[in-house]
C-alpha cells in the first residue's frame, strides 16, 4: 500500500465531513437524551378529545375509592387536556389514593441525587398532597415531601425538590391524598438535577456525542419530520415556548407521543453544547400519504421564515424575542436546511421545493438549502446547495458503495450522506462486520470529499425497550448506555473534519477486500499521518506500507496502532458487554517510512 503524502498532492477534507443525525425515533429523545422522567406529563396523548390517553400514567385505589377521568379545564388553552381525580374514600387506605408514573420503562433514581417536580393542581378545598418516588410496585420509598394544593378555583403551580435515599432503575413518581373530593392535575414533570449545562440532556449521553467530535447536528428527523399523515408531522412552532404549554404530538411514524419537550429550541442549544452546526430539516408540506398543493404552500413557507426568525433573528424581532425569552438572546448560527425528507419523488416536491428555496434565499442569502433528490448520478433539475444521499444495505452493499461518488459530478451541488448504515431486513445487526463495511464506505467518503461535504450514519441513539429501527450507533436504556462497534467505527474518522487528505494505491488483488485512506491532522501532541485500512475478507493479508513525501514533526506522543476486531465477525457490544468489540490501541515504536502491517481476518487497523 502506497502512500504519497506530497504536499502537491494533498486536498483538504471539508471542516464539516464528519457529523451526526438525531431523529426521534427508537425513543432517542422521549425517554432518551432528554432527561425528562415523566411520560406524557400533560395527559394529552390521545390528543385534544376527551376521553384522552393517559398511559402510561395508572391509578392508585379502586372504584370505591377513587375515579379518575380527563376532561378539558386546563389552564393551558394550547394543551387543553387536565386530569379529573376524585377521592371518594373518607377514610382511605394506608398511603392514600391517587396517580403513579412510571416514566418511560421505569425511571431511573439515583441516591443523593436531586429531581425537581412542578406540577399543576386545582381543587376548591386545600388539599395536601403526598408526592414520592418509589420503585415500580410502590414498596420501596426514596424520597418524599408533602405539597399543599390551597383551596381556589384557579390553577396552582407547585414546586419541590426530591433529593433520593437509595437508587432503583425502574422507579415511579407517585401523587397521593387521603382527602376526599375533586382535584385537577396538568403538566407534570420531573427532570434530575444534573443535566447537561442544566439545558435538559442526559449527560452520559451527551458525552457519547462529544466523544464523536460532530461537525453538524442535522435534525429532527427523518420520517419524523414527514409523519404518515401532516397532522403528526414536527410543527416546530409547537414546540418552542414554556414546557408547559407545548400541545405534544404523537409522532405516528415510529408510533409513540412526544410532549415535546425537546423541541426545536432544545435542538438548536445541543448543536450549541456539541459544537456542531445545526442542519434543520423541516417538513415542506408533505408527509407519507398526503401533499399540500404547491399552489396552497405560501403559509407553509411562511411558517419556515418564521422558524428562521425564531433562529437567527435579533432579540427583538418576532420570533426571535421568543427565543430570547427562553434564554437565548444571542442568534443561533443556522446555516443549511434540509427541504423535506425523502421527498423527490413525491407530486409536489419540486414545486413547494422551488418555493422554500426562493423565499429562503431572498431572506437568507448565506443559507445552504439542501435538496432531497439525488444528485450523484445526473445533475439535478433545481436550484440547491447540497443534496442528501441515504444509504441503507447489507455489508456487500456498504463496502461496494465506497466506489459511489468517484462518478459524481463535480461541478454544482455536493452530497451529504446524511443517512448511512449497514441495515436492512435480516441484516439490521450492529456487528463487528457492519462497522467494517461502512468504514469502507467512509475512505470512499474522505477519498471523494471534494463532492461529499457531510456524512452522518442512521439512526443515533435507540432506546433499548423500543427497537423500531434496528440497530443504531448508539443502545441506551434509562441508565446504562454503550456504543455498537459502528459507534466505536465512526470515533476513528472524527479527526478527518478538515484534515488533508493523501492519495493511496493498494494492489488491485485486494480491490474486493481492502479499502484505505490516509490523512495527515492535527493534535494537541503534533502531526500526524493516519493510515486506516480495513479489511473486510476472512483471510489474513500482510502489506508492505510505504509513504513518500512524509515530513517528520516534533510529537510528543509516539506513533500508535489502533486495531479494531474481534474473534468473530457477528460479535456485538451489549449491557453486559460493553466493550466487547472495541479499537485498541498501542504505541508503535518502529514506525518510518515502510512498514510491514498484519491485517487479521475481518478488522481494521489505523497507523498514526
Ligand atoms: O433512519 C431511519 C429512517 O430511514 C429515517 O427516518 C428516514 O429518513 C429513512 O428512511
Amino acid at each position: 500500500l502506497k502512500v504519497d503524502v506530497s504536499a502537491q498532492n494533498a486536498r483538504k477534507i471539508p471542516d464539516t465531513l464528519f457529523g451526526i443525525f438525531f431523529e426521534e425515533i427508537n425513543h432517542a429523545g422521549a425517554g432518551g437524551i432528554w432527561a425528562e422522567l415523566v411520560s406524557n406529563r400533560g395527559f394529552e396523548a390521545g390528543g385534544p378529545n376527551t376521553p384522552s390517553s393517559i398511559e402510561p400514567w395508572s391509578i392508585i385505589g379502586n372504584e370505591y375509592t377513587i375515579s379518575v377521568a380527563t376532561d378539558r379545564s386546563s389552564c393551558f388553552s394550547r394543551n387543553i387536556i387536565a386530569l379529573r381525580m376524585e377521592v371518594l374514600c373518607g377514610d382511605c387506605p394506608a398511603g392514600g389514593v391517587g396517580i403513579y408514573n412510571p416514566g418511560f420503562w421505569g425511571m431511573n433514581i439515583e441516591d443523593g441525587k436531586s429531581y425537581s417536580l412542578v406540577m399543576y393542581a386545582k381543587s376548591s378545598e386545600n388539599t395536601e398532597l403526598i408526592v414520592s418516588l418509589t420503585s415500580y410496585d410502590g414498596l420501596q420509598n426514596l424520597s418524599s415531601a408533602t405539597l399543599r394544593v390551597p383551596g381556589t378555583s384557579n390553577w396552582t403551580k407547585l414546586e419541590k425538590k426530591l433529593v433520593a435515599k437509595g437508587t432503583n432503575r425502574t422507579s415511579r413518581l407517585q401523587i397521593t391524598t387521603n382527602k376526599k373530593g375533586v382535584i385537577w392535575f396538568d403538566q407534570i414533570s420531573l427532570m434530575p438535577s444534573d443535566t447537561y449545562k442544566g439545558h435538559g440532556f442526559r449527560k452520559e449521553l451527551v458525552s457519547m456525542l462529544l466523544d464523536l467530535k460532530p461537525q453538524f447536528l442535522r435534525f429532527p428527523g427523518g420520517c419524523f419530520v414527514e409523519g404518515n399523515w401532516l397532522r403528526n408531522a414536527f410543527r416546530w412552532r409547537e414546540s418552542v415556548g414554556p414546557w408547559e404549554e407545548r400541545p405534544g404530538h404523537f409522532g405516528d411514524v415510529w408510533g409513540y407521543w412526544t410532549d415535546d419537550g425537546l423541541g426545536y429550541y432544545e435542538f438548536l442549544q445541543l448543536s450549541e453544547d456539541l459544537g456542531a452546526a445545526p442542519i434543520w430539516v423541516f417538513n415542506n408540506g408533505i408527509s407519507h400519504n398526503e401533499e399540500v398543493n404547491t399552489a396552497a404552500i405560501d403559509p407553509f413557507v411562511k411558517d419556515i421564515l418564521d422558524s428562521l426568525e425564531f433562529a437567527r433573528g435579533s432579540k427583538n424581532s418576532t420570533w426571535g424575542s421568543v427565543r430570547a425569552a427562553m434564554g437565548h438572546p444571542e442568534p443561533f448560527p443556522v446555516k443549511y436546511v434540509t427541504i423535506g425528507n425523502e421527498d423527490c419523488s413525491k407530486k409536489f416536491y419540486n414545486g413547494n421545493y422551488l418555493k422554500f428555496h426562493s423565499a429562503i434565499r431572498e431572506a437568507y442569502p448565506d443559507i445552504q438549502m439542501i435538496s432531497n433528490c439525488d444528485g450523484s448520478s445526473k445533475p439535478l433539475d433545481h436550484p440547491a446547495d447540497l443534496y442528501d444521499f441515504h444509504v441503507y444495505g447489507d455489508s456487500n452493499t456498504l463496502f461496494s458503495m465506497k466506489n459511489k461518488f468517484d462518478n459524481a459530478p463535480r461541478t454544482g451541488p455536493k452530497a451529504f450522506v446524511s443517512e448511512y448504515a449497514v441495515s436492512g431486513n435480516g441484516v439490521g445487526r450492529a456487528t463487528l462486520l457492519a462497522s467494517l463495511a461502512e468504514a469502507a464506505f467512509l475512505t470512499g467518503l474522505e477519498r471523494n470529499s471534494d463532492v461529499v461535504q457531510m456524512a452522518s450514519y442512521a439512526p443515533l441513539f435507540i432506546n433499548d425497550n423500543d427497537r423500531a429501527w434496528n440497530p443504531a450507533a448508539v443502545v441506551f436504556n434509562s441508565w446504562q448506555q454503550y456504543g455498537t462497534p459502528s459507534y466505536w467505527m465512526q470515533t476513528i474518522f472524527r479527526e478527518s473534519s478538515g484534515a488533508m487528505l493523501h492519495p493511496v494505491t493498494i494492489d488491485s488483488v485486494y480491490s474486493n477486500s481492502l479499502a484505505a485512506s490516509a490523512i495527515t491532522w492535527q493534535s494537541s501532541n503534533g502531526s500526524f499521518l493516519r493510515v486506516k485500512i480495513v479489511n473486510i475478507g476472512f483471510n489474513p493479508v500482510n502489506l508492505m506500507v510505504s509513504t513518500t513525501g512524509l515530513k517528520a514533526s516534533v510529537n510528543t506522543r509516539k506513533s500508535t496502532v489502533t486495531i479494531f476486531t474481534s474473534k468473530n465477525p457477528s460479535d456485538e457490544n451489549s449491557f453486559s458487554n460493553p466493550t466487547n468489540v472495541v479499537p485498541v490501541t498501542r504505541e508503535l515504536p518502529d514506525a518510518g517510512e515502510e512498514l510491514s502491517a498484519f491485517l487479521g481476518p475481518c478488522s481494521f487497523t489505523s497507523f498514526d
